[in-house]
């Protein structure tokens, strides 16, 4: 659809989790026209949902180089040492800047900032807020300092296509507002320089610790921009969701790795122990090593889900230490004090996305992106627990820079979008029908069978789509929930393929036709770049 309405800006960033927000933050400071624009509320982003915290070398004895030895063994072989190297180093004060912006760190009486332990960490290094409430801290601080700093924000605008001037460089975005009076339905945001940190895509499976916004809006503008998109298959599969019967769809409760950092065990319905022996660090091994030490049993045991032992805890600290976690168990008839909690995995963390540079910039120039949405190479094939805050904070900064360091940028002059229109547009009641084909066929555990079965099921959909829209002329009524659907069945296929090409095991795919890691073959990226047009 053709913009209704057009503001200016240097920059806008898309998106308002820690990655976008400290951004804005940043480029605001340097003096850029900025502009936040975001799915839902300025908080509603995925770092509100962020529990255990945020990792950095800042414990006594402590070093980047031992936080880099963590990260790049659960990477699996395939982290890009360089960006790895930056996330750690430049970390720690990254950290001391969030809190200077106003975040609050749970602290020991002396003052020291708390720190516990998650899956793959040799030591003490995750920084936590609220017990286990760290993303809502860090959000809260965010957002109070952008509207401090009196920033530009639309609020419920779901971007839809990125604009770009006849040399195929970013001038601006178009989006969706939904009910914000001024700027209203779809409009335009002229700008020479676009940031994505658009979040995850955890809404492409039935089941997800990931909030409703988090659909792939921004991995898939990007492909429709033609920009270079790495890494898709390594969906990340949270160990420890707590289970709430195997039909349960949408945002599930996640039980932090921290209750694990802090003692607690992972156990079968007769209560043995089952991640003893299978690692070294037992049930704080890497993340995929637990979700599949978790799955296994599951499959040997006929069991829908497994426990979590937490029960010597006791109420004082389940209080003190793990408020959300207890609330959300008690919500459900859970309690963790004299009950171990019911547990399964569930798609939790896209470590791929779209590829940057060191500074963040895409292939496409003008176009950066961050956080979750972005594949820096600082995850490799499985993210370390807790890395997530803080590559967005290290890599916002970064871009932050890069792109004050090019000021004065230029004015665009505004062109069409490179995508029109998403075509096919998806219907809306098509969503669950990928969310169950991608549970199905691309889950956490991926054979050659399961996977083409749903690649050719997303095919049809597509191919339906197709010829309901240009066949039959039936339309689908543009708005925000067919766009999304239409993201998300466009990010489902690119995974999908991805997952099928990869024949092997590695991090957090697991293919079980191809149990092995293959490095002679596959300790290689799959690059996807799309023809501009293609829908
Ligand atoms: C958790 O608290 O277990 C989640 C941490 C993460 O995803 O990094």
């Amino acid at each position: 659809p053709a913009p209704g309405w057009a503001i200016d800006a240097d920059v806008v960033v898309v998106g308002s989790g820690v990655a976008g927000l400290t951004a804005a933050l940043r480029c605001a400071a340097s003096g850029l026209s900025t502009v936040v624009v975001t799915k839902a509320r300025l908080d509603d982003g995925s770092t509100r949902w962020a529990q255990g915290g945020i990792a950095a070398a800042l414990g006594d004895g402590d070093t980047p180089e031992q936080h880099l030895d963590d990260t790049l063994v659960a990477g699996a072989g395939l982290c890009d040492e360089e960006a790895v190297r930056i996330l750690v180093t430049e970390g720690p004060d990254a950290v001391r800047r969030l809190i200077a912006t106003g975040a609050h760190f749970d602290t020991s009486e002396a003052g020291e900032i708390e720190l516990t332990r998650e899956g793959g960490h040799h030591r003490r290094r995750i920084a936590h807020a609220g017990g286990d409430a760290t993303g809502a801290e860090i959000s809260r601080a965010l957002v109070e300092a952008v509207r401090d700093a009196g920033l530009r924000t639309i609020e419920n605008a779901l971007v839809l296509d990125l604009l770009m001037d006849a040399e195929g460089r970013t001038a601006g975005i178009t989006l969706h507002v939904m009910g914000e009076g001024q700027h209203d339905g779809v409009g335009a945001v002229h700008a020479p320089t676009v940031v994505l940190a658009t979040g995850g895509m955890g809404q492409v499976f039935s089941a997800t610790t990931n909030p409703a916004v988090s659909t792939g809006d921004g991995v898939a503008l990007a492909l429709r921009a033609g920009a270079e998109v790495s890494d898709l298959e390594f969906v990340q599969f949270h160990p420890t969701v707590l289970f709430l019967g195997a039909d349960s769809e949408g945002q599930q409760p996640l039980v932090s790795e921290a209750v694990r950092g802090e003692g607690a065990h992972l156990v079968d319905a007769s209560g043995t122990r089952f991640m003893l022996g299978q690692h070294e660090l037992a049930e704080l091994a890497p993340r995929d090593i637990v979700a599949k030490g978790i799955m296994r049993r599951m499959q040997e045991q006929g069991a829908a889900h497994m426990y979590l032992d937490a029960r010597h805890f006791g109420a004082q600290m389940w209080e003190q230490r793990f408020p959300t976690i207890l609330a959300a168990c008690r919500a459900h008839g859970i309690e963790p004090v004299s009950e171990p909690i019911p547990v399964a995995p569930a798609a939790h963390y896209a470590s791929g996305g779209v590829r940057t540079d060191l500074r963040g910039r895409t292939t496409v120039p003008g176009l950066y992106a961050c956080g979750e949405v972005a594949c820096t190479g600082v995850h490799g094939a499985n993210r370390l627990a807790s890395n997530s805050l803080l590559e967005g904070l290290v890599f916002a900064e970064r871009i932050a820079a890069d792109i004050a360091s090019r000021a004065p940028l230029p004015a665009r002059a505004a062109a069409e979008p490179v995508s029109p229109s998403v075509l096919p547009l998806i219907a809306p009641e098509t969503r669950a029908d990928i969310q169950r084909i991608m549970s199905q066929g691309a889950g956490v555990l991926r054979s050659a069978d399961s996977l083409a079965g749903a690649a050719s099921a997303l095919d049809a959909v597509h191919r339906n789509a197709v010829q309901d829209q240009e066949g039959s002329g039936k339309t689908v009524e543009p708005g925000v929930e067919a766009w999304e659907t239409s993201n998300l069945l466009c990010v489902a296929r690119v995974l999908t393929t991805a997952a099928l090409e990869r024949e092997e095991t590695r991090g957090c795919h697991w293919r079980e036709d191809r149990p092995e890691r293959d490095d002679a073959d596959w300790r290689r990226h799959l690059v996807v770049r799309l023809a501009p047009d293609r829908s």
